[in-house]
């Protein structure tokens, strides 16, 4: 070995522009920095016993061979099952579910599987930015729909209106080249809930255009405002249970977000194409988590009750630190992300101010700039996780008192 390489290559054009993902750099400097890390959405404590019973369960009775490639069957039906107590409507486990390494994977499985090289996909941005890169691997364009902030807030502000968007942007966005548009509801990062009107609206388009409707529900469960429930669901509205695939998981909900068990529920059709493309990606996913899966989804009702109390509780404890720190605080309705606005503290941009946050108080935070295609709508916010224990929320909030504001 000579230690050089004959034919050394850069990342391919179609990845190049990406970069290393915002999770893996914040989360690698909050490491260096011993900081607090509130920037990856990731829990900072352990899912129920009962699962990892199950899974272990699962090992010792030999189910740790490759899985039906669509998922193991016992998964498949608790899925239907859920499905069916969610919405009323029974669907086929075996040809309307596939199961996924995560969402994540059954973001690009849809992408690849439905969507042709040089057709376009909507998505709002900020966007969860396996989207951007994922509608690039697929060939295809992305057109942006922007959601704004509610305006006329001051510093110390706690916002409960919701980020919207322009319906007529949404309009101008359809075109003859639209294959899908991604609605993911409950938002990272604004956490938002979308409407039954805004979505009404999304319908009415897509069946227009006809295009497909991706919906990333991964924040299905984690819903605090009583008036956002119960969670709607695209594939529900009249004529679109033929052209949604429905994608969600299981980290989210059962804090287990290592785990990676996601899900596609579409019509046969469209389960096929998202099918195509998944048995050469993974091909299969974790057999024995997969068994363990289906009992969270038969067994674990008390597990997400007794959550989404915690993070209502959690939520507040974020959002009125934030706020009494003189941040504007946008107040999510679901998901487990708080975006706030940094401005009082004179940063010009949102990684200045994450760099600032880490270096100077010991806390790790995204800069949601990366979520946007005009980076500059991102630049005065900051995007917090309270997917963290008590203790973890009140020593950020308290290490944050040492940020200087430039007139405080
Ligand atoms: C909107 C959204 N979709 C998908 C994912 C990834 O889901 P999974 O871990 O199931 O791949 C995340 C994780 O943060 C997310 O926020």
């Amino acid at each position: 070995m000579s230690g050089r390489d004959p034919h050394p290559r850069p990342v391919a054009d179609r990845l190049a522009p990406f970069g290393t993902t915002i999770f893996t750099e914040m989360t690698q400097l909050a490491a260096k920095h011993r900081a607090v890390n509130l920037s990856q959405g990731f829990p900072d404590f352990d899912g129920p016993d009962f699962m990892i019973e199950a899974a272990h369960d699962a090992m010792r009775s030999g189910h740790n061979q490759y899985a039906r490639s669509v998922g193991v069957p016992e998964l498949n039906r608790a899925i239907a099952d859920f499905w069916r107590r969610e919405t009323g409507e029974g669907i086929d486990p075996d040809t309307e579910v596939t199961v996924t390494s995560g969402c994540t994977e059954a973001v690009i499985a849809t992408l690849l599987g439905l969507v042709n090289p040089g057709e376009e996909v909507i998505l709002f941005e900020p966007y969860y930015d396996s989207y951007r890169a994922c509608i690039s691997i697929a060939g295809a364009e992305p057109r942006f729909v922007t959601l704004r902030p509610p305006t006329g807030a001051a510093a110390g502000d706690i916002v409960s209106e919701p980020f919207t968007f322009d319906p007529d942007q949404l309009r101008a966005a359809f075109s003859s080249r639209t294959a899908a548009i991604i609605v993911n509801t409950p938002h990272n990062p604004t956490g938002k809930v979308f409407t039954r009107e805004e979505l009404e609206l999304i319908a009415e388009l897509c069946i227009e255009h006809n295009a497909v409707a991706i919906t990333d529900e991964v924040y299905e469960r984690l819903i605090y405002e009583p008036d956002r429930l119960p969670h709607i669901r695209l594939a529900t509205l009249p004529g679109m249970a033929e052209r949604t695939v429905t994608l969600s998981s299981l980290g989210k909900t059962f804090s287990f977000t290592g785990w990676k068990i996601g899900w596609a529920i579409a019509p046969a059709a469209l389960s096929a194409s998202v099918r195509a493309a998944h048995q050469y990606l993974t091909f299969a996913t974790a057999t024995p988590l997969q068994h363990a899966a289906a009992m969270a989804l038969n067994r674990g009702e008390d597990y997400v009750r007794s959550l989404v109390n915690d993070y209502k509780r959690r939520r507040s404890m974020l959002a009125t630190g934030l706020a009494e720190l003189g941040f504007i605080v946008y107040m999510p309705h679901g998901s487990y992300f708080i975006l706030a606005d940094h401005s009082a503290f004179g940063e010009k941009s949102d990684v200045d101010f994450c760099m600032r946050l880490i270096t100077e108080a010991g806390v790790a935070a995204i800069p949601p700039s990366v979520f946007y295609d005009n980076r500059d709508n991102g630049k005065k916010l900051v995007r917090l996780a309270f997917c963290k224990r008590d203790e973890t929320i009140r020593e950020a909030l308290q290490r944050m008192e040492k940020l200087k504001k430039p007139h405080g």
